[in-house]
């Protein structure tokens, strides 16, 4: 471990070397899941795209093999998905996988493209009739097609982003697509991107008889806090139209932090819908203060629908419980009933930077109360519930290196580099606020503790040297935020603003490989 490694996670997954940003062509077969990702082999940031590749046993330890699909004369390897073809229908045979992504060049714009592997997903031949879709409007914006098998009509369907839309296209072979229908005009938050489509069925609060379909789209920008994050429009789906149950002013987030992008699900998983996000922001995503690679992927999460208090179905995203057997140390803190002052815990087993807090929180009628992880220099991270707001929120002002966050330097690089155009924030947003920061790493972000409904919080919350992932009451809300503090934070510091606040059952595990 080099000093630039001094912020490379301890038990997430990250490329050895070279920039890495969306998961890609995610599928799981013959008990090992085959996870690709955007990467650039050549240096640590975004550029060359090729889909990396790493395989995993168990969704934690990854190990890092051959880049599966390498940029070529068309264009850059953009985003995409890859099935199990069962039944053969292309033509490689059954159970070859099939990759679909989009190829991108200034000649040729964005065009969608198939792979296809006989290995198992080892090794990829590129489809000599590439590519396979162009837009029939000669869009700018069309990219990061997602495939999935429509049982019910026994056919191919491809979801793919279109400026702002999402657009079905329909196939019997991976390789004749028809275009059927879009859907997203001024739909969720504003201003908006689509990017990265996801498209799957659920069981609402686990009733195997009432099903939804939820659509995953990522935006860029259109983040509550700026930038990019994932959002998710429930409804349903008759083959032909997608029909969403709210209204297009309604904005669901799937992660209320900021480093949280491009979530995509694995194909091949039975009984389970599992994603994996990058976790950045397009905003500073070349810049922050690591030099050999660049990017790490969330700890894997399982998603689920569940009937909000307001009747409203949402969708939660929980760790997989596969995490818990990186559990190294196990410590036990003394319940606490905090009143007035501060509590501090040492928690002496996070010299590594890399831990999983547990707690189950009763804010009681304490206005604002909450915890500080912090270290000897006093950079902290501060995450309480403020509930005269109705709010879990998790501050980043000072936990550390955050100048690279200003504006001014961040977006000039990001012009440099020919990067995502960055849009301003123009118009409010919907039903929620705007903010207009100054530094677009320097801040906290918050989420909306009605999600929960309930008086007490679970909280699992994971910190891995530049990252924290909170999940509360098994995933209604999920909060990624990267830190950059220049030591580990060693300590945390209850708190309450005077009235009684509780806190039970505090368990610290150190968490590694
Ligand atoms: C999302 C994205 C995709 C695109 C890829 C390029 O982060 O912009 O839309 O395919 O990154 O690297």
């Amino acid at each position: 471990v080099t000093n630039t490694d001094f912020y490379r996670p301890s038990y997430h997954h990250t490329p050895s070397y070279g920039w890495m940003n969306d998961p890609n062509g995610m599928f799981y077969k013959d008990g090992v899941y085959h996870l690709c990702y955007q990467y650039n082999p050549y240096g640590s940031k975004w550029g060359n795209m090729h889909w990396g590749h790493a395989i995993s046993r168990d969704l934690i330890h990854w190990k890092e093999v051959e880049p599966t699909i390498a940029r070529d004369p068309m264009g850059h390897i953009f985003s995409g998905s890859a099935v199990i073809d069962k039944e053969g229908t292309a033509k490689y045979g059954k159970d070859a996988i099939v990759a679909l992504y989009t190829s991108a060049s200034d000649k040729n714009g964005q065009i969608q493209c198939m792979a296809y592997s006989t290995d198992g997903g080892y090794t990829f031949h590129k489809y000599p009739g590439n590519p396979v879709l162009t837009p029939f409007d000669g869009l700018k914006d069309f990219r990061d097609p997602k495939v999935f098998w429509y049982a019910p009509l026994k056919k191919w369907y491809m979801i793919v982003s279109a400026d702002k839309e999402m657009r079905f296209y329909s196939s019997p072979n991976l390789r004749d697509w028809t275009y059927i229908s879009a859907f997203g005009q001024g739909y969720g938050a504003q201003p908006n991107q689509f990017e990265c489509p996801d498209f799957f069925q659920l069981p609402v609060d686990g009733n195997p008889n009432k099903k939804k379909w939820v659509m995953i789209v990522n935006i860029n920008p259109g983040c509550l806090f700026g930038g990019s994050a994932t959002e998710y429009f429930i409804g349903d789906f008759d083959g032909k139209n997608f029909v969403c149950d709210s209204k297009p002013s309604v904005a669901k987030f799937l992660d209320y932090g900021k480093d949280h992008y491009a979530t995509v699900t694995f194909s091949g998983v039975q009984d389970r819908v599992l994603g994996i996000a990058w976790m950045s922001n397009w905003q500073y995503a070349n810049v922050t203060p690591i030099r050999q690679y660049r990017g790490a992927n969330t700890l894997p999460r399982e998603f689920k629908l569940f009937t909000g208090k307001d009747g409203q179905i949402y969708m939660s995203s929980n760790v997989v419980p596969e995490v818990a057997g990186l559990r190294k140390t196990f410590k036990r803190l003394p319940d606490l009933v905090i009143a007035q002052g501060k509590d501090s815990k040492n928690l002496s087993s996070s010299k590594e930077n890399a831990f999983e807090m547990e707690m189950d929180v009763a804010p009681g009628d304490a206005a604002k109360t909450g915890f500080i992880l912090y270290n000897e220099k006093g950079e902290k991270v501060n995450i309480y519930f403020d509930m005269k707001a109705g709010r879990l929120v998790m501050d980043r002002t000072e936990s550390g290196r955050t100048k690279f966050g200003e504006k001014a330097e961040a977006h000039k690089i990001e012009k440099e580099f020919d990067l995502h155009e960055h849009r301003e924030i123009k118009e409010p947003f919907r039903k929620l606020n705007s903010v207009n920061y100054k530094n677009d790493f320097a801040l906290g972000t918050w989420a909306p503790l009605s999600l929960c409904d309930s008086k007490t919080y679970h909280l699992d919350v994971f910190v891995d040297k530049c990252s924290i992932e909170i999940f509360v009451n098994g995933g209604r809300i999920a909060m990624t935020n990267l830190v950059f503090p220049t030591q580990p934070y060693t300590s945390v510091k209850f708190y309450s603003d005077g009235n009684k606040a509780a806190y039970r059952n505090i368990k610290v595990s150190e968490l590694r490989l």
